[in-house]
């Protein structure tokens, strides 16, 4: 399917779903203020990919935590898209939208667990932090943002 709908109403803070696109897992979680705390104190200079990987923004755009939890159309002030719709003014950063797919040879990173606090992948021992960059091990980037959107406060559109 191009594009997927995905209900969230019931993924509380702390939890995490598992939505599938284009036969790749998608992670969708809802990040508790812990973690996207700790993604944000991170000195971007630490990063080993420095770019967002975000398919919604420019390919250049660094890989701060706001730029890794941005869908289209709900860019927050200072980018193109201030003064959208409804709900638009809204921050929505606490979601980490992400292919789930390690960026070394395409394992199934597992969630919560490794030195980071953030995703680990057991094949060959990468691992990511709480916003699915790379910051240790074999993988040579940041797990892929895919498109995607929220259409409401609870659905998003992936695709
Ligand atoms: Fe993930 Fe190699 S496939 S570390």
């Amino acid at each position: 399917l191009a594009e997927i709908d995905v209900d969230v109403s019931q993924v509380a803070e702390g939890q995490s779903i598992t939505a599938k696109w284009r036969g790749k897992p998608i992670f969708i979680r809802h990040r508790t203020a812990k973690e996207v705390e700790e993604a944000k104190a991170v000195d971007l200079g630490d990063l080993k990919d420095p770019v967002a990987r975000n398919a919604n923004l420019p390919a250049d755009a660094p890989a701060t935590d706001t730029n890794r939890a941005t869908g289209g159309g709900a860019q927050p002030a200072g980018g193109e898209g201030a003064g959208a719709g409804e709900g638009m003014s809204q921050s929505r950063e606490q979601w980490l939208v992400m292919v789930g797919v390690c960026t070394h040879l395409g394992c199934i990173p597992l969630g919560q667990s490794g030195p980071y606090d953030g995703w680990f992948c057991p094949c060959h021992g990468s691992a990511y932090d709480t916003a699915g960059r790379i910051r240790q091990g074999p993988a040579p980037e940041n797990m892929a943002i895919p498109p995607y959107a929220f259409t409401t406060d609870t659905n998003i559109r992936i695709g």
